[in-house]
């Protein structure tokens, strides 16, 4: 197995800033396995896949071809042909993606093309599950963290017309759906490095992550 990254942690913690800056700097392929989820997210909510049911979404799941890029610069994704890189950023979608990525057969189906994209190269890989389930083989593990006021400050600078406190209870809702589902529950994966992120610079991070790669 070559180089892969796992990039893990909560929303808003910096994966996919970090994640990005590292590849770029280290000349690897990136890819975010969250815009995979929420890639079968979008094509449930258009289909209008009842997705409080999860018979019903583990049915439908195979049948979306979703295709990621692997550009650090410009990360491509793609639903049947159709670019979603914008609609899977929106709040509907967003609202939505914990519930479909907490049913299994979603899980099974996105993790084998994760594993088909990582073994083709050396990599940085973002996600919740990398470490522990996608590639526990991983030769750097990295878990990061931030605290919840620091991560909903960062969301609410992304968005308009939000305020940190709602980012705030978004994000513990996702929090607590992410942790406490069944299958593969977000958690600090084995062998994992944690970096907490608070009260640090993007590129500070990113230094960090470099020098842990060359370790
Ligand atoms: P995640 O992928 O974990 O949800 P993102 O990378 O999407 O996180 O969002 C993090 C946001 O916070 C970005 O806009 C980034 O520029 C900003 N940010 C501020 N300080 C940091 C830091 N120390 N580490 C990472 N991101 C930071
Ligand atoms: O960018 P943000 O941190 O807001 O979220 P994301 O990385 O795009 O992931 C969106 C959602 O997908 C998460 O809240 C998880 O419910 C799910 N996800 C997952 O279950 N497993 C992964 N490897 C990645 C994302």
């Amino acid at each position: 197995t070559g180089l892969v990254v796992a990039m893990d942690g909560p929303s808003g913690s910096g994966k996919s800033s970090v994640s990005r800056g590292a590849a770029r700097a280290l000349g690897l392929r990136y890819l975010d396995t969250g815009a995979m989820y929420r890639a079968m997210t979008w094509w449930m909510l258009q289909q209008g896949v009842d997705l409080a049911d999860p018979a019903a979404v583990a049915a439908r799941c195979g049948e979306p071809g979703i295709v990621s890029g692997t550009d650090p610069d410009g990360p491509a994704i793609h639903v049947d042909g159709v670019d979603v890189a914008g609609p899977i950023r929106e709040a509907e979608v967003t609202g939505a993606v914990s519930v479909v990525a907490a049913v299994p057969e979603v899980r099974a189906r996105l993790v084998a093309l994760q594993r088909e994209i990582i073994g083709s190269g050396d990599i940085v890989v973002e996600g919740r599950d990398i470490g522990s389930v996608v590639w526990p083989d991983a030769p750097v593990k990295i878990y990061l963290t931030a605290s919840p006021e620091a991560r909903a400050r960062r969301r609410s600078a992304e968005l308009a017309g939000t305020t940190v406190e709602a980012q705030q209870e978004a994000l513990a809702r996702r929090d607590t759906l992410d942790s406490t589902r069944k299958t593969d529950p977000l958690s600090m994966a084995a062998g994992a490095v944690e970096l907490d992120t608070t009260a640090l610079t993007l590129d500070e991070v990113i230094a960090e992550v470099l020098r842990l790669v060359k370790e």
